[in-house]
């Protein structure tokens, strides 16, 4: 069986240009700060896992139910993440197969609705996603969207349900991409049935903390689906999990499209619906991945997370700084510059890459500016938290930013910086 370091070498030996940029990249890793709330860092394991012989296997529909043969242990590894998952997240069923968050999304709106159904979600320029009915999107071009947005950044649920009640729509969306606060799942739970929606959550970027119990779970208040990507805070592999609750039927028959045979809807939709065959790779490492969430270590994680990301926050407001919210429930923070001397996020995102720090600009509610220079920057603690750093690290993350921010023109001094951050980094290796 191969391990890391033999794929490696493996690599090293056949093809010396992809060898080079792997370890550029290892590299650049360890030595810069990423603070992208997206990202993460694998263990070992599960990257393992991800690089192994189950990426040759194709595995249509189902455990149990697949087209080709030679399924055994396909089968024992996509019933284990399913079993898995399932008890981590409190639901009826998991599918594991979408191959990323948006696909996940299109394989769940296609689950719960026919072509030009209304569904309510999220703005992009106040927190949601483009796959929550960015006009640019396919996805938009097939459903109605009928974007809600934030009074002061926070969620207005008598404007929701206003919405709610003039649209009538068949899903109600929860969930964010820039949002630094936990949500009230029982206000929307209690909207969707006023309109007889569906209560459906995309919590791509929370999925961690919502696995180990330190943020509420939509599934526990009503919701009838959520989905998470495996990447941003689950720090597993790129892929996603659609948590349903309901009957879990054959897959191979199409069942009543009632909201009790969701699951068996959602399976059908990714495949044959969306996708073709699922990749057993990242299943494969999703399942590892599952198995790490389940020990204490991932609850203390998730922990260490909020704490980090508390200190951020409160730390950035000590400085001056001005904050989406004025602070954070979850793992990011969103730097408001509207009312400040430096010009935008993306000023701002440009002289942190030059001393090593990765964030994204982002907008801020009811932004002034225009999408690629929007007024906010939003920093994730998560990838760090996976490195080791603990509040006092946290402390000095934000003085490295404050100096960065006030020193931007001044070339030496962000060269200097960028030495002290490597240094810094370079006390807390990659996983
Ligand atoms: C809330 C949300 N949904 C969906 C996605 C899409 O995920 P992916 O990039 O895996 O397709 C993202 C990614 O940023 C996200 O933040």
């Amino acid at each position: 069986m191969s391990n890391i370091k033999g794929m490696f070498e493996a690599i090293k030996k056949s093809d010396a240009a992809v060898f080079s940029s792997l370890q550029a990249e290892q590299q650049r890793q360890a030595e810069w700060m990423e603070l992208i709330a997206s990202e993460n860092y694998q263990s070992a394991a599960v990257l393992a896992a991800q690089a192994s012989v189950f990426g040759n296997k194709y595995a249509e529909w189902f455990p149990g139910k697949r087209y080709y043969g030679g399924q055994e242990n396909t089968d024992v590894i996509e019933s284990l993440a399913i079993e898995r998952a399932k008890q981590i997240f409190g639901a009826d069923h998991a599918n594991v197969q979408a191959l990323s968050g948006a696909a996940a999304n299109l394989c769940a709106y296609h689950a719960m609705m026919e072509p030009g159904d209304t569904i309510l979600g999220m703005d992009l320029s106040h927190g949601g996603h483009l796959t929550h009915g960015a006009p640019v999107t396919f996805t938009a071009k097939v459903f109605n969207f009928v974007r809600y947005t934030t009074n002061n950044g926070v969620i207005d649920f008598d404007e929701l349900r206003a919405m709610a009640l003039k649209h009538k729509p068949k899903v109600i969306l929860a969930g964010f991409s820039a949002y630094p606060r936990d949500l009230d799942y029982a206000k929307f739970v209690e909207i969707a049935q006023e309109v007889d929606a569906y209560a459906y959550a995309d919590m791509s970027h929370i999925g961690g903390l919502i696995a180990a119990g330190v943020l509420k779970n939509p599934l526990d208040y009503g919701f009838h689906a959520m989905m998470t990507t495996t990447h941003k805070s689950l720090r597993w592999p790129r892929g996603a999990l659609i948590l349903s609750k309901g009957n879990v039927l054959n897959p191979l028959k199409k069942p009543e499209p009632l909201k009790e045979n969701l699951p068996t809807l959602i399976d059908r939709s990714v495949f044959p619906g969306v996708q073709g065959g699922p990749h057993m790779h990242t299943i494969a490492a999703i399942a590892v991945a599952l198995g790490e969430a389940q020990q204490d270590s991932y609850k203390t994680y998730a922990q260490q997370i909020i704490a980090n990301a508390k200190t951020m926050a409160d730390e950035f407001l000590r400085l001056g700084y001005q904050l989406v919210t004025w602070g954070t429930d979850n793992h990011m923070v969103i730097v408001d510059f509207s009312n400040s001397d430096i010009p935008d996020g993306s000023v701002a995102e440009k002289a942190l890459d030059a001393i090593g720090i990765s964030t994204s600009k982002s907008t801020i509610p009811d932004d002034p500016n225009p999408p690629f220079r929007p007024s906010g920057l939003r920093i994730g603690i998560q990838a760090m938290t996976t490195r080791g750093v603990k509040e006092e690290d946290v402390k000095k993350i934000v003085g490295f930013i404050d100096e960065a921010l006030q020193y931007r023109d001044d070339e030496q001094y962000l060269q200097q910086l960028r030495q002290n951050v490597k240094a810094f980094c370079l006390e807390f290796p990659l996983p």
